[in-house]
């Protein structure tokens, strides 16, 4: 057994001796989407620092926590808060929940985030649905020995985003007329933001989106066999786009302030996997 997967067990055990409860699709929370707790029935809560091994994030005020319960009928496992490659810990420990939420049950895991657009027809604000990445300028979550028990050494990655939970989307988000933009999403390491030159250099490899998270999280899901899909909120127009500098304030600001919406749709589309 590798030493990621001994440390995987573990986590596990600690899990079953809190709860026999098997959800079977697992969110992420980006910005925004913080309060998202009232959109569901929450049966247990579990943080993270509790978890024995288990990756807290350093980032001051976020109290990341596993939420499990209900949205809908759909018996669901929400992550508060992500711990991000930035704040220092390998690849393999940033995965590392979402390896977790595979062994608790999930088969389809949804990611939500706050990007930078990079797509011209894009606007501050907009909602992303996330049809493919591109991640080589992290490491990959899988370098390292293998986690048979999970998946195999070479995964294909065709498909990363499932194209049935992509129509999903789709069709969910026209039925409440949300405006949804399609996309490529880049993940950077960060944590500074982009350089103009590196936008650039994005947007000519194809991507509409840029992002310090997320591509690693849909690899290790796509690895486990674990069906992903994604929506980004544009919380700003990427570097050297509109020639404003950017600020995190102002990111979370875009971000809270479509948080309604954004929490509205990712229910929606929840509620119809059951
Ligand atoms: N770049 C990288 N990550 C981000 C951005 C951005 O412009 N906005 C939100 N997350």
């Amino acid at each position: 057994m590798s030493k990621q997967f001994e440390k995987l067990t573990e986590c596990y055990k600690y899990y079953r001796s809190v709860t026999d409860f098997v959800p079977s699709s697992g969110l992420i929370l980006g910005s925004g989407l913080g309060n998202y707790a009232k959109n569901m029935r929450v049966l247990w809560e579990i943080p993270y620092g509790s978890i024995p091994g288990f990756p807290v994030s350093t980032v001051e005020g976020h109290d990341g926590r596993f939420l499990l319960g209900y949205i809908g009928d759909v018996p669901a496992v929400v992550m508060k808060g992500r711990v991000h490659y930035y704040e220092g810990y390998p690849i393999s420990d940033v995965v590392l929940p979402v390896r977790l939420m595979k062994m608790m049950g999930i088969k389809s895991l949804f990611l939500t985030n706050a990007a930078g657009g990079i797509n011209r027809e894009f606007r501050e604000g907009d909602f992303m649905m996330i049809t493919d990445q591109i991640s080589n300028f992290v490491p990959s979550p899988l370098i390292g020995e293998n986690i048979s028990e999970l998946g195999t050494r070479f995964p294909d990655m065709t498909h990363i985003y499932d194209l049935g939970l992509q129509d999903l989307i789709r069709r969910t988000a026209s039925q409440e007329k949300i405006r949804l933009k399609e996309g490529v999403y880049v993940q950077t390491t960060g944590p500074n933001f982009e350089s103009p030159a590196e936008i650039r250099m994005f947007a000519a490899l194809g991507a509409d989106a840029v992002g310090m998270s997320t591509a690693c999280e849909a690899i290790a899901a796509r690895h486990a066999g674990v069906k992903v899909c994604g929506i980004s909120c544009i919380s700003n127009m990427a570097c050297g786009i509109t020639g404003e500098e950017l600020s995190h304030l102002d990111v979370q600001a875009v971000a809270d302030r479509r948080g309604e919406e954004f929490q509205r749709l990712v229910t929606k589309i929840i509620e119809k996997l059951g």
